[in-house]
């Protein structure tokens, strides 16, 4: 198993339903450790950018006024295979096919409004981390 950082972001919808401490929790009771965090207003321009990815697809404009429609909170998460642990942890993107017990499952209204997103792949998370933490956002745990 190699250690691994990845991005998580739990949206606007997640805020807006105070699942902060609980999404967290779930992190850190999977033996994942938050090293970066930030609380912020996504412009119009850093969703796009962002989500650049997805700018053909038909839900790309919907899914730039979702991710700025109020406050996200940005995390990195350390671990051993950060990036499958937190996809496992999140649940499918369609929260009607998400398993059990996960966040989406538990959590997301819809497809669109699925209150987290988490990197796909160790070379994403490297990419996205950078968008939001870059200039020594990241802190190494020490102990
Ligand atoms: P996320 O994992 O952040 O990646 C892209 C986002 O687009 C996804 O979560 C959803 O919030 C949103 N989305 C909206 N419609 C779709 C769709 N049909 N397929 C995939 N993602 C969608």
């Amino acid at each position: 198993m190699a250690v691994e950082q990845t991005l998580s972001i739990i949206k606007p919808d997640g805020i807006q339903k105070n699942l902060i401490g609980e999404i967290v929790s779930r992190f850190e009771n999977a033996g994942l450790e938050v090293v970066a965090a930030r609380m912020m207003h996504l412009s119009k321009e850093q969703a796009q950018e962002f989500y650049v990815v997805h700018k053909e697809r038909p839900f790309f404009d919907d899914l730039i006024k979702y991710m700025t429609s109020g406050p996200v909170f940005v995390q990195a998460l350390q671990g051993d295979d950060a990036v499958a642990r937190n996809r496992e942890i999140m649940g499918a993107t369609d929260p009607s096919d998400a398993d059990p017990g996960t966040i989406r499952a538990d959590h997301a209204a819809s497809i669109e409004e699925n209150v987290v997103h988490g990197s796909d792949a160790a070379e994403t998370a490297a990419v996205e981390i950078a968008f939001f933490f870059a200039d020594n956002g990241v802190c190494p745990r020490t102990r």
